[in-house]
Protein backbone atom coordinates (compact mmCIF):
# COMPACT_ATOMS: atom_id res chain seq x y z
CA UNK A 1 0.00 0.00 0.00
CA UNK A 2 1.50 3.34 -0.82
CA UNK A 3 1.23 5.36 2.16
CA UNK A 4 2.04 8.51 0.72
CA UNK A 5 2.98 10.26 -2.02
CA UNK A 6 5.27 13.78 -2.60
CA UNK A 7 4.57 15.93 -5.81
CA UNK A 8 7.26 18.83 -6.34
CA UNK A 9 6.75 19.48 -10.08
CA UNK A 10 8.09 22.58 -10.08
CA UNK A 11 11.79 21.92 -9.16
CA UNK A 12 14.35 23.99 -11.12
CA UNK A 13 16.28 22.12 -13.26
CA UNK A 14 18.58 22.51 -15.70
CA UNK A 15 18.34 18.98 -17.31
CA UNK A 16 15.52 18.54 -20.19
CA UNK A 17 15.46 15.10 -20.25
CA UNK A 18 12.76 14.17 -22.05
CA UNK A 19 10.16 11.01 -21.30
CA UNK A 20 10.93 7.63 -22.16
CA UNK A 21 9.16 6.81 -26.10
CA UNK A 22 7.46 3.73 -26.18
CA UNK A 23 8.65 1.66 -28.98
CA UNK A 24 6.11 1.30 -32.43
CA UNK A 25 6.18 0.77 -35.83
CA UNK A 26 7.31 3.71 -38.45
CA UNK A 27 4.45 5.44 -39.21
CA UNK A 28 1.65 3.73 -37.61
CA UNK A 29 3.62 4.57 -34.05
CA UNK A 30 1.73 2.87 -31.39
CA UNK A 31 -1.86 3.16 -32.66
CA UNK A 32 -2.85 -0.65 -33.35
CA UNK A 33 -1.61 -1.87 -29.91
CA UNK A 34 -3.74 1.40 -28.31
CA UNK A 35 -6.57 0.74 -30.36
CA UNK A 36 -6.69 -3.26 -29.42
CA UNK A 37 -6.52 -3.16 -25.67
CA UNK A 38 -6.12 0.94 -24.51
CA UNK A 39 -6.07 0.21 -21.03
CA UNK A 40 -4.27 -2.75 -21.16
CA UNK A 41 -1.70 -0.96 -23.29
CA UNK A 42 -1.45 2.22 -20.77
CA UNK A 43 -0.94 -0.49 -17.49
CA UNK A 44 1.85 -2.88 -19.43
CA UNK A 45 4.23 0.28 -20.15
CA UNK A 46 3.64 1.69 -16.85
CA UNK A 47 4.32 -1.70 -15.58
CA UNK A 48 7.81 -1.37 -18.29
CA UNK A 49 8.89 2.38 -18.12
CA UNK A 50 7.11 3.76 -14.53
CA UNK A 51 4.66 6.83 -14.27
CA UNK A 52 5.62 8.51 -17.21
CA UNK A 53 6.61 7.45 -20.86
CA UNK A 54 5.40 9.00 -24.12
CA UNK A 55 3.15 7.70 -27.14
CA UNK A 56 3.04 8.27 -30.67
CA UNK A 57 0.18 7.89 -33.28
CA UNK A 58 0.02 9.36 -36.82
CA UNK A 59 0.35 13.11 -36.50
CA UNK A 60 0.11 13.10 -32.65
CA UNK A 61 2.04 12.27 -29.84
CA UNK A 62 0.95 12.18 -26.16
CA UNK A 63 3.18 12.31 -22.64
CA UNK A 64 1.45 9.95 -20.25
CA UNK A 65 1.28 10.21 -16.70
CA UNK A 66 0.24 7.24 -15.27
CA UNK A 67 -0.02 5.19 -12.07
CA UNK A 68 -0.76 6.46 -8.01
CA UNK A 69 1.87 9.17 -9.25
CA UNK A 70 0.33 10.55 -12.04
CA UNK A 71 -3.10 10.05 -9.86
CA UNK A 72 -1.56 12.19 -7.21
CA UNK A 73 -0.02 14.91 -9.47
CA UNK A 74 -3.44 15.19 -10.81
CA UNK A 75 -5.17 15.61 -7.56
CA UNK A 76 -2.77 17.66 -6.04
CA UNK A 77 -1.44 20.49 -9.31
CA UNK A 78 -2.32 19.30 -12.27
CA UNK A 79 -4.59 22.15 -12.68
CA UNK A 80 -1.43 24.64 -11.89
CA UNK A 81 0.16 23.02 -14.99
CA UNK A 82 -2.44 21.48 -17.26
CA UNK A 83 -5.45 23.29 -19.50
CA UNK A 84 -8.33 21.37 -20.98
CA UNK A 85 -9.15 24.86 -22.69
CA UNK A 86 -7.32 24.12 -26.40
CA UNK A 87 -9.37 20.38 -25.93
CA UNK A 88 -12.96 21.47 -26.04
CA UNK A 89 -11.71 24.41 -28.19
CA UNK A 90 -13.61 23.31 -31.24
CA UNK A 91 -16.80 22.06 -29.09
CA UNK A 92 -17.07 25.34 -27.58
CA UNK A 93 -16.78 27.23 -31.30
CA UNK A 94 -19.69 25.24 -32.02
CA UNK A 95 -21.79 26.71 -29.59
CA UNK A 96 -20.15 30.65 -30.52
CA UNK A 97 -19.19 31.04 -27.14
CA UNK A 98 -16.29 30.47 -24.54
CA UNK A 99 -18.19 29.59 -21.46
CA UNK A 100 -18.39 25.81 -21.18
CA UNK A 101 -17.36 23.97 -18.05
CA UNK A 102 -15.19 22.05 -19.43
CA UNK A 103 -12.88 24.78 -20.58
CA UNK A 104 -13.14 27.16 -18.09
CA UNK A 105 -10.24 27.77 -15.36
CA UNK A 106 -9.87 29.40 -12.16
CA UNK A 107 -12.80 31.79 -10.60
CA UNK A 108 -14.94 31.53 -13.29
CA UNK A 109 -14.90 27.53 -13.78
CA UNK A 110 -15.11 27.86 -9.68
CA UNK A 111 -18.48 29.93 -9.98
CA UNK A 112 -20.12 28.26 -12.83
CA UNK A 113 -19.79 24.91 -10.76
CA UNK A 114 -20.82 26.42 -8.03
CA UNK A 115 -24.29 27.25 -9.65
CA UNK A 116 -25.03 23.72 -11.22
CA UNK A 117 -23.65 21.89 -7.98
CA UNK A 118 -26.85 21.69 -6.33
CA UNK A 119 -28.96 20.96 -9.81
CA UNK A 120 -25.73 18.09 -10.11
CA UNK A 121 -26.00 16.67 -6.68
CA UNK A 122 -27.05 13.44 -5.15
CA UNK A 123 -30.11 15.34 -3.17
CA UNK A 124 -31.15 16.57 -6.56
CA UNK A 125 -32.24 13.51 -7.80
CA UNK A 126 -33.37 11.70 -4.77
CA UNK A 127 -37.12 13.15 -5.60
CA UNK A 128 -37.56 11.57 -8.87
CA UNK A 129 -36.79 7.80 -8.06
CA UNK A 130 -40.23 6.76 -8.57
CA UNK A 131 -39.82 7.98 -12.19
CA UNK A 132 -36.35 6.50 -12.51
CA UNK A 133 -37.74 3.30 -11.40
CA UNK A 134 -41.19 3.52 -13.51
CA UNK A 135 -39.09 4.73 -16.76
CA UNK A 136 -36.87 1.82 -16.71
CA UNK A 137 -39.47 -0.44 -16.15
CA UNK A 138 -41.10 1.38 -19.36
CA UNK A 139 -38.18 0.19 -21.17
CA UNK A 140 -38.03 -3.72 -19.86
CA UNK A 141 -41.72 -4.18 -20.14
CA UNK A 142 -41.39 -3.82 -24.26
CA UNK A 143 -38.94 -6.85 -23.57
CA UNK A 144 -40.62 -9.75 -24.45
CA UNK A 145 -39.27 -13.46 -23.46
CA UNK A 146 -36.89 -15.10 -25.94
CA UNK A 147 -36.17 -12.13 -27.70
CA UNK A 148 -32.44 -10.71 -28.50
CA UNK A 149 -31.67 -7.14 -27.42
CA UNK A 150 -28.61 -4.89 -27.65
CA UNK A 151 -28.18 -3.47 -24.01
CA UNK A 152 -26.32 -0.47 -25.40
CA UNK A 153 -28.78 0.71 -27.49
CA UNK A 154 -31.67 0.32 -25.35
CA UNK A 155 -29.61 1.79 -22.11
CA UNK A 156 -28.98 4.66 -24.30
CA UNK A 157 -32.07 5.61 -24.55
CA UNK A 158 -33.22 5.33 -21.21
CA UNK A 159 -30.45 7.54 -19.50
CA UNK A 160 -31.22 10.10 -21.93
CA UNK A 161 -34.71 10.34 -21.53
CA UNK A 162 -34.21 10.03 -17.54
CA UNK A 163 -31.41 13.15 -17.70
CA UNK A 164 -34.51 15.10 -19.58
CA UNK A 165 -36.72 14.44 -17.35
CA UNK A 166 -35.08 14.61 -13.87
CA UNK A 167 -32.55 17.77 -14.96
CA UNK A 168 -34.80 19.87 -17.21
CA UNK A 169 -38.39 18.51 -16.58
CA UNK A 170 -38.80 17.39 -20.48
CA UNK A 171 -38.94 14.08 -22.41
CA UNK A 172 -36.55 14.66 -25.00
CA UNK A 173 -36.87 11.38 -26.88
CA UNK A 174 -37.15 12.48 -30.22
CA UNK A 175 -33.95 14.58 -30.44
CA UNK A 176 -31.74 11.21 -29.16
CA UNK A 177 -30.35 10.54 -32.70
CA UNK A 178 -29.35 14.34 -32.88
CA UNK A 179 -27.71 14.73 -29.65
CA UNK A 180 -26.08 11.78 -30.41
CA UNK A 181 -25.04 12.67 -33.48
CA UNK A 182 -23.92 15.98 -32.34
CA UNK A 183 -21.91 14.80 -29.39
CA UNK A 184 -20.19 12.28 -30.80
CA UNK A 185 -18.82 13.80 -33.64
CA UNK A 186 -17.62 16.55 -31.46
CA UNK A 187 -16.09 14.40 -29.22
CA UNK A 188 -14.45 12.51 -31.91
CA UNK A 189 -13.21 16.17 -33.26
CA UNK A 190 -12.04 16.82 -29.53
CA UNK A 191 -10.31 14.00 -28.26
CA UNK A 192 -9.55 11.35 -31.47
CA UNK A 193 -7.76 13.65 -34.24
CA UNK A 194 -11.00 13.71 -36.59
CA UNK A 195 -10.89 16.39 -38.96
CA UNK A 196 -12.92 19.37 -38.27
CA UNK A 197 -14.44 18.96 -41.81
CA UNK A 198 -17.01 16.75 -39.84
CA UNK A 199 -18.69 19.24 -38.18
CA UNK A 200 -19.20 20.91 -41.74
CA UNK A 201 -21.38 17.73 -42.98
CA UNK A 202 -24.80 18.17 -44.10
CA UNK A 203 -25.94 15.63 -41.85
CA UNK A 204 -23.96 16.85 -38.63
CA UNK A 205 -25.42 20.26 -39.59
CA UNK A 206 -29.11 18.73 -39.24
CA UNK A 207 -28.46 17.51 -35.85
CA UNK A 208 -26.22 20.52 -35.11
CA UNK A 209 -29.36 22.38 -35.87
CA UNK A 210 -32.37 20.52 -34.41
CA UNK A 211 -29.76 19.96 -30.86
CA UNK A 212 -30.27 23.81 -30.48
CA UNK A 213 -33.77 24.13 -31.05
CA UNK A 214 -33.98 21.22 -28.39
CA UNK A 215 -31.77 23.85 -25.89
CA UNK A 216 -33.80 27.19 -26.64
CA UNK A 217 -36.92 24.36 -26.19
CA UNK A 218 -35.70 23.93 -22.49
CA UNK A 219 -34.50 27.79 -21.65
CA UNK A 220 -37.92 29.31 -23.38
CA UNK A 221 -40.55 26.97 -22.13
CA UNK A 222 -38.94 26.45 -18.61
CA UNK A 223 -39.74 29.67 -16.68
CA UNK A 224 -43.32 29.32 -18.25
CA UNK A 225 -43.43 26.05 -15.72
CA UNK A 226 -42.31 27.04 -12.85
CA UNK A 227 -41.08 24.92 -9.95
CA UNK A 228 -44.31 25.14 -7.81
CA UNK A 229 -45.95 21.76 -8.41
CA UNK A 230 -42.69 20.06 -9.82
CA UNK A 231 -39.35 20.15 -8.16
CA UNK A 232 -36.61 23.39 -8.12
CA UNK A 233 -34.38 21.61 -11.39
CA UNK A 234 -31.15 22.59 -12.63
CA UNK A 235 -32.37 25.06 -15.26
CA UNK A 236 -34.41 26.53 -12.85
CA UNK A 237 -31.00 27.34 -11.32
CA UNK A 238 -29.25 28.09 -14.70
CA UNK A 239 -32.07 30.86 -15.84
CA UNK A 240 -31.76 32.49 -12.08
CA UNK A 241 -27.86 32.51 -12.01
CA UNK A 242 -25.89 35.59 -12.97
CA UNK A 243 -21.62 35.53 -13.89
CA UNK A 244 -19.16 36.33 -11.64
CA UNK A 245 -19.85 39.73 -12.59
CA UNK A 246 -23.39 39.88 -11.49
CA UNK A 247 -24.72 40.07 -15.13
CA UNK A 248 -27.10 37.45 -16.21
CA UNK A 249 -26.18 34.80 -19.09
CA UNK A 250 -26.90 35.41 -22.74
CA UNK A 251 -28.81 32.65 -24.55
CA UNK A 252 -25.56 31.78 -26.47
CA UNK A 253 -23.98 31.20 -22.99
CA UNK A 254 -26.83 29.16 -21.34
CA UNK A 255 -27.22 26.55 -24.24
CA UNK A 256 -23.97 24.43 -23.59
CA UNK A 257 -24.61 24.38 -19.82
CA UNK A 258 -28.67 23.85 -20.56
CA UNK A 259 -27.05 20.78 -22.58
CA UNK A 260 -24.04 19.31 -20.15
CA UNK A 261 -25.89 16.89 -18.80
CA UNK A 262 -26.69 14.91 -22.20
CA UNK A 263 -23.16 15.61 -23.64
CA UNK A 264 -21.75 14.13 -20.06
CA UNK A 265 -23.97 11.85 -18.90
CA UNK A 266 -25.73 10.10 -22.19
CA UNK A 267 -22.47 8.25 -23.33
CA UNK A 268 -21.16 7.32 -19.54
CA UNK A 269 -23.38 5.98 -17.66
CA UNK A 270 -24.86 4.16 -20.40
CA UNK A 271 -21.41 2.49 -21.22
CA UNK A 272 -21.07 1.72 -17.17
CA UNK A 273 -25.08 -0.12 -17.14
CA UNK A 274 -24.01 -2.58 -19.81
CA UNK A 275 -20.95 -3.37 -18.91
CA UNK A 276 -22.47 -3.91 -15.37
CA UNK A 277 -25.18 -6.22 -16.89
CA UNK A 278 -22.02 -8.11 -18.83
CA UNK A 279 -20.17 -8.68 -15.61
CA UNK A 280 -22.57 -9.73 -13.83
CA UNK A 281 -23.73 -12.35 -16.41
CA UNK A 282 -20.20 -13.62 -16.23
CA UNK A 283 -19.79 -13.77 -12.96
CA UNK A 284 -22.92 -15.85 -12.14
CA UNK A 285 -22.36 -16.40 -7.98
CA UNK A 286 -21.83 -12.52 -7.93
CA UNK A 287 -25.29 -12.02 -10.43
CA UNK A 288 -26.82 -14.47 -7.80
CA UNK A 289 -25.91 -12.46 -4.72
CA UNK A 290 -26.55 -8.89 -5.76
CA UNK A 291 -30.42 -10.09 -7.69
CA UNK A 292 -31.56 -11.86 -4.11
CA UNK A 293 -30.14 -8.69 -2.11
CA UNK A 294 -32.49 -6.44 -4.30
CA UNK A 295 -35.57 -8.86 -4.59
CA UNK A 296 -34.79 -9.09 -0.33
CA UNK A 297 -34.71 -5.01 0.06
CA UNK A 298 -37.43 -4.53 -1.97
CA UNK A 299 -40.15 -6.76 -0.81
CA UNK A 300 -39.81 -4.97 2.38
CA UNK A 301 -40.39 -1.85 0.89
CA UNK A 302 -40.43 0.61 -2.50
CA UNK A 303 -36.91 1.68 -4.07
CA UNK A 304 -35.46 5.19 -1.90
CA UNK A 305 -32.55 5.95 -1.03
CA UNK A 306 -32.49 4.32 2.41
CA UNK A 307 -33.33 1.32 0.36
CA UNK A 308 -30.30 1.86 -1.88
CA UNK A 309 -27.69 2.27 0.85
CA UNK A 310 -29.07 -1.11 2.01
CA UNK A 311 -27.63 -2.64 -1.44
CA UNK A 312 -24.04 -3.27 -0.36
CA UNK A 313 -23.86 -5.62 -2.94
CA UNK A 314 -24.94 -3.82 -5.96
CA UNK A 315 -23.02 -0.98 -5.17
CA UNK A 316 -20.03 -2.97 -4.92
CA UNK A 317 -20.43 -4.27 -8.18
CA UNK A 318 -21.05 -0.73 -9.24
CA UNK A 319 -18.09 0.29 -7.96
CA UNK A 320 -16.40 -2.45 -9.38
CA UNK A 321 -17.94 -1.88 -13.00
CA UNK A 322 -16.56 1.84 -12.96
CA UNK A 323 -13.21 0.35 -11.97
CA UNK A 324 -12.85 -2.25 -14.37
CA UNK A 325 -14.19 -0.95 -17.27
CA UNK A 326 -13.75 2.90 -16.97
CA UNK A 327 -15.90 4.83 -18.95
CA UNK A 328 -13.28 7.96 -19.15
CA UNK A 329 -9.87 5.54 -19.03
CA UNK A 330 -7.86 8.91 -19.52
CA UNK A 331 -8.57 12.57 -19.01
CA UNK A 332 -6.69 14.68 -21.68
CA UNK A 333 -4.86 17.48 -21.09
CA UNK A 334 -2.46 20.40 -22.65
CA UNK A 335 0.35 21.78 -21.00
CA UNK A 336 0.29 25.22 -20.34
CA UNK A 337 3.05 25.24 -18.02
CA UNK A 338 6.52 23.34 -18.43
CA UNK A 339 6.78 21.00 -15.29
CA UNK A 340 9.09 18.09 -13.99
CA UNK A 341 7.78 14.76 -13.57
CA UNK A 342 9.17 11.75 -11.97
CA UNK A 343 12.98 13.38 -13.25
CA UNK A 344 11.39 14.32 -16.73
CA UNK A 345 10.37 17.49 -18.16
CA UNK A 346 6.86 18.03 -19.82
CA UNK A 347 7.44 21.21 -21.77
CA UNK A 348 4.51 23.56 -22.52
CA UNK A 349 1.98 22.89 -25.86
CA UNK A 350 2.52 19.20 -25.20
CA UNK A 351 -0.54 16.83 -25.53
CA UNK A 352 -0.93 14.75 -22.33
CA UNK A 353 -2.92 12.54 -21.31
CA UNK A 354 -3.39 11.42 -17.47
CA UNK A 355 -4.26 7.62 -17.03
CA UNK A 356 -6.40 7.60 -13.98
CA UNK A 357 -7.57 3.94 -14.85
CA UNK A 358 -3.52 2.53 -14.68
CA UNK A 359 -4.01 2.80 -11.00
CA UNK A 360 -7.00 0.34 -11.43
CA UNK A 361 -5.23 -2.58 -12.26
CA UNK A 362 -2.03 -3.11 -10.08
CA UNK A 363 -1.76 -5.65 -8.25
CA UNK A 364 -0.65 -3.38 -5.27
CA UNK A 365 -3.81 -1.62 -4.50
CA UNK A 366 -6.09 -4.11 -6.16
CA UNK A 367 -5.05 -7.28 -5.53
CA UNK A 368 -6.13 -9.81 -8.65
CA UNK A 369 -7.17 -6.96 -10.57
CA UNK A 370 -8.54 -8.81 -13.57
CA UNK A 371 -11.43 -10.71 -11.04
CA UNK A 372 -14.71 -8.92 -10.41
CA UNK A 373 -14.52 -8.54 -6.78
CA UNK A 374 -17.25 -6.62 -4.99
CA UNK A 375 -16.40 -6.47 -1.65
CA UNK A 376 -12.85 -4.59 -2.13
CA UNK A 377 -14.99 -1.94 -0.62
CA UNK A 378 -15.91 -3.10 2.06
CA UNK A 379 -14.45 -2.62 5.61
CA UNK A 380 -11.84 -3.50 6.41
CA UNK A 381 -10.28 -4.01 2.91
CA UNK A 382 -11.44 -0.10 1.45
CA UNK A 383 -8.90 -1.40 -1.50
CA UNK A 384 -10.15 2.55 -3.07
CA UNK A 385 -9.42 4.74 -0.37
CA UNK A 386 -5.80 4.35 -0.51
CA UNK A 387 -4.47 7.68 -2.10
CA UNK A 388 -4.16 7.51 -6.24
CA UNK A 389 -5.94 3.83 -6.50
CA UNK A 390 -9.14 4.97 -7.38
CA UNK A 391 -10.26 7.89 -10.29
CA UNK A 392 -13.23 6.59 -12.46
CA UNK A 393 -14.85 9.93 -12.09
CA UNK A 394 -11.62 12.27 -12.45
CA UNK A 395 -9.45 14.33 -10.61
CA UNK A 396 -8.92 17.54 -9.82
CA UNK A 397 -10.66 21.01 -10.88
CA UNK A 398 -13.17 19.28 -13.13
CA UNK A 399 -13.55 15.91 -11.49
CA UNK A 400 -17.21 14.83 -12.32
CA UNK A 401 -19.85 17.38 -11.36
CA UNK A 402 -22.75 14.26 -11.24
CA UNK A 403 -20.75 11.65 -9.67
CA UNK A 404 -23.00 11.39 -6.61
CA UNK A 405 -26.16 11.11 -8.67
CA UNK A 406 -24.85 9.16 -11.20
CA UNK A 407 -24.38 6.25 -8.85
CA UNK A 408 -28.11 6.41 -7.50
CA UNK A 409 -29.31 6.63 -11.54
CA UNK A 410 -26.88 3.67 -12.33
CA UNK A 411 -27.88 1.69 -9.07
CA UNK A 412 -31.42 2.25 -9.30
CA UNK A 413 -31.49 1.40 -13.38
CA UNK A 414 -29.52 -1.78 -12.32
CA UNK A 415 -31.76 -2.64 -9.02
CA UNK A 416 -35.48 -2.33 -11.06
CA UNK A 417 -33.74 -3.94 -14.27
CA UNK A 418 -32.61 -7.43 -11.99
CA UNK A 419 -35.87 -7.52 -10.09
CA UNK A 420 -37.77 -7.28 -13.61
CA UNK A 421 -35.78 -9.49 -15.52
CA UNK A 422 -33.50 -12.75 -16.08
CA UNK A 423 -30.98 -12.38 -18.32
CA UNK A 424 -29.11 -14.45 -20.33
CA UNK A 425 -25.57 -13.53 -22.49
CA UNK A 426 -26.42 -14.43 -26.26
CA UNK A 427 -24.79 -16.17 -27.34
CA UNK A 428 -23.00 -17.72 -24.10
CA UNK A 429 -19.81 -18.07 -25.91
CA UNK A 430 -19.73 -14.03 -26.44
CA UNK A 431 -16.19 -12.62 -26.10
CA UNK A 432 -15.79 -9.37 -24.44
CA UNK A 433 -14.25 -6.58 -27.17
CA UNK A 434 -14.57 -3.16 -25.78
CA UNK A 435 -15.18 -0.56 -28.72
CA UNK A 436 -14.66 3.52 -28.38
CA UNK A 437 -17.86 4.71 -29.40
CA UNK A 438 -16.36 7.57 -28.61
CA UNK A 439 -16.33 6.36 -24.84
CA UNK A 440 -15.89 2.86 -24.52
CA UNK A 441 -18.06 -0.18 -24.29
CA UNK A 442 -18.87 -3.48 -25.28
CA UNK A 443 -18.93 -4.20 -28.75
CA UNK A 444 -21.74 -6.56 -30.30
CA UNK A 445 -23.25 -7.19 -26.75
CA UNK A 446 -26.85 -8.85 -26.80
CA UNK A 447 -28.74 -10.38 -24.12
CA UNK A 448 -31.85 -12.65 -24.13
CA UNK A 449 -34.45 -12.39 -21.85
CA UNK A 450 -35.53 -15.72 -20.29
CA UNK A 451 -37.79 -14.40 -17.75
CA UNK A 452 -40.23 -12.03 -16.56
CA UNK A 453 -40.89 -10.85 -12.74
CA UNK A 454 -43.92 -8.97 -12.01
C1 LIG B 1 -20.57 6.60 -15.02
C2 LIG B 1 -20.85 7.82 -15.38
C3 LIG B 1 -19.85 8.95 -15.45
C4 LIG B 1 -18.50 8.92 -15.46
C5 LIG B 1 -17.58 7.72 -15.40
C6 LIG B 1 -18.06 10.31 -15.58
C7 LIG B 1 -16.75 10.70 -15.63
C8 LIG B 1 -16.32 12.01 -15.68
C9 LIG B 1 -14.95 12.43 -15.73
C10 LIG B 1 -13.76 11.49 -15.74
C11 LIG B 1 -14.93 13.78 -15.78
C12 LIG B 1 -13.70 14.67 -15.81
C13 LIG B 1 -13.24 14.93 -17.24
C14 LIG B 1 -11.93 15.67 -17.27
O1 LIG B 1 -11.43 16.13 -16.25
O2 LIG B 1 -11.38 15.76 -18.38
C15 LIG B 1 -16.30 14.24 -15.77
C16 LIG B 1 -16.68 15.57 -15.80
C17 LIG B 1 -17.98 15.96 -15.85
N1 LIG B 1 -19.10 15.16 -15.79
FE1 LIG B 1 -19.14 13.17 -15.54
N2 LIG B 1 -19.15 11.12 -15.61
C18 LIG B 1 -20.27 10.32 -15.54
C19 LIG B 1 -21.58 10.74 -15.57
C20 LIG B 1 -21.98 12.05 -15.67
C21 LIG B 1 -23.34 12.48 -15.74
C22 LIG B 1 -24.55 11.55 -15.70
C23 LIG B 1 -23.32 13.82 -15.86
C24 LIG B 1 -24.47 14.79 -15.99
C25 LIG B 1 -25.71 14.49 -15.75
C26 LIG B 1 -21.94 14.26 -15.83
C27 LIG B 1 -21.52 15.57 -15.91
C28 LIG B 1 -20.20 15.96 -15.90
C29 LIG B 1 -19.79 17.35 -16.02
C30 LIG B 1 -20.69 18.56 -16.15
C31 LIG B 1 -18.39 17.35 -16.00
C32 LIG B 1 -17.48 18.56 -16.17
C33 LIG B 1 -17.04 19.15 -14.85
C34 LIG B 1 -16.06 20.29 -15.04
O3 LIG B 1 -15.48 20.45 -16.12
O4 LIG B 1 -15.87 21.03 -14.07
N3 LIG B 1 -21.16 13.16 -15.72
N4 LIG B 1 -17.14 13.15 -15.71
Amino acid sequence: MIEKITIDASRETNQKLKPPLVPGLPLLGNALRMTNNFVGFLVKNYQQFGSIFRVKVPNQSFTILAGPEGNVFMSQVGDNYLTLSEIWKSYSQEYGTDIFISRMEGSAHRHLRQIMNRGYSREAILPYLPLLVETTEQMVNQWQIGQRIKVIDAIRQLVVRQLGLTFANYEPDDYFQDLRHFFCTNINVAFKGWSEKALGRQGYLKAKARVMELARKLITHHPAVPPINRERNFIDDLLEATDENGQPFSEAALIPQVLSPFLGGMETTANICTFMIFALLKNLEVLERVTAEVNAVLAKQPLSASALREMKSLHGAAMETLRMYPSSPVLPRSVKQSFQFAGYSVERGEQVMVATSVSHFLDQFFPNPYTFDIDRYREPRNEHHQPGAYAPFGLGAHVCLAKGMTEIQIMTIMATLLRRVKLHIDPPSYKLKTVYNPNPCPKNFWVQVVERHH
